[in-house]
């Protein structure tokens, strides 16, 4: 069955068809970046208004690319949440009108299930269960996937997420938006043992993580070095938070393993692109036995045709919305859509 998928989150407005939750027919991703670079980062108003403009043809272009028209398809997917709710508000209306005008059925589908379903159509053969690690710009959790519609979390940021401390790392580093790509970049050839970042715990909640104090202590490396007068290489300086952000993902992934016994691993979100992330990942796997599936390069950040892919298994599972359905700025993984 083939869906046309749709996703205005954040800052990409994007369609995607996708046949029966693995074959990518077509995937049209409108970035706004530029929009937002001289702001620093997203500034949601603005992101809502360029979804308006840009819905429409982007829509028509994934049929168009996939040889269809809304005949052909079979059921319409979007994001509903989480989210910047004048952002997802578009992308649901638009979904909505397409499916009262076709008669389609209408599927919700959440934003982070969508980012781990990018791993069903990277690799064929992967099915649940696992254990997947989501780090993306608003989230960072540690999940049991039972099935592809259930989802068990076990450990969750306390603060903020692993993508937003990159990109304040970034941005304090004068690196452009989006920032969490360009520290990977420049922090290539930095030493990452040059600074030691502090290794936050949570008490009592081993496998849930927190980042805000890393997030303030390169702020406070920045600003202190700049008050002195003294220079900091960024590369430097960027290669040792990722070391500490990377080491704080790795341990409390390994403690999650190990507690549930699981063996095998994936990797989910933004986040997920990161260089040192994946190394490291591949690496500790290599070494515990676990199998690892990385989603592919393109289909890390946000995109339709994951929303494609997951909508696929909500529909499957009887998920369906109304013309009642609304944005959600914050939604549980675990907790299905409802009306
Ligand atoms: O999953 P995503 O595209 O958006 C959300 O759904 O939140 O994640 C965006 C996040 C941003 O914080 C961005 O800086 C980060 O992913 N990101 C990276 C890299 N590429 C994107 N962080 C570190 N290294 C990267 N290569």
């Amino acid at each position: 069955m083939k869906i046309l998928a749709i996703e205005s989150s954040c800052d990409e407005t994007a369609a995607a068809v996708v046949e029966d939750g693995r074959d990518v027919l077509s995937n049209v991703v409108s970035t706004q970046i530029e929009k937002h670079k001289i702001f620093g980062g997203v500034v949601p108003e603005i992101a809502s208004r360029l979804h308006t403009e840009n819905i429409s043809w982007v829509v028509q272009k994934a049929l168009a690319d996939a040889n269809c028209t809304l005949d052909d398809i079979d059921a319409i997917g979007v994001t509903y949440a989480p989210g910047l709710i004048g952002a997802l508000l578009v992308g649901v209306n638009y979904a909505k009108g397409l499916a009262l005008a076709s008669g389609k059925p209408l599927v919700p589908v959440h934003h982070l299930r969508s980012h781990i379903a990018a791993n069903y159509i990277t690799h064929k053969d992967l099915k649940p269960p696992f254990m997947c690690l989501v780090v993306s710009g608003g989230n960072t959790l540690l999940c049991k996937v039972n099935d592809y519609t259930d989802f068990e979390v076990i450990g969750r940021t306390r603060d903020d997420a692993a993508g937003e401390a990159m990109d304040k790392a970034a941005r304090t580093l004068g690196l452009p938006y989006p920032g969490g790509v360009n520290l990977d970049k420049i922090s290539k050839d930095g030493d990452n043992t040059k600074y030691q970042f502090p290794k936050p715990r949570v008490d009592g909640c081993p496998l849930d993580f927190s980042f805000s104090g890393l997030k303030t202590s390169v702020i406070n490396l920045v600003h202190n070095a700049e008050q002195k007068g003294e220079e900091v290489n960024p590369a430097d300086v960027g290669a040792s938070f990722i070391n500490g952000v990377v080491n704080c993902l790795c341990e409390n992934t390994e403690k999650a393993m190990e507690m549930t016994k699981a063996k095998t691993l994936v990797l989910a979100g933004g986040v997920s692109a990161n260089s040192v992330l994946r190394s490291r990942m591949e690496t500790l796997a290599n070494k515990k036995g676990w199998t690892l599936y990385l989603p592919d390069l393109s289909l890390c950040g946000d995109n339709a045709a994951m929303v494609g892919a997951q909508g696929y298994f909500e529909f499957l599972k009887g998920q369906r919305a109304t013309m009642a359905l609304n944005g959600k700025a914050t939604a549980d993984i675990s907790v299905d859509y409802e009306e």
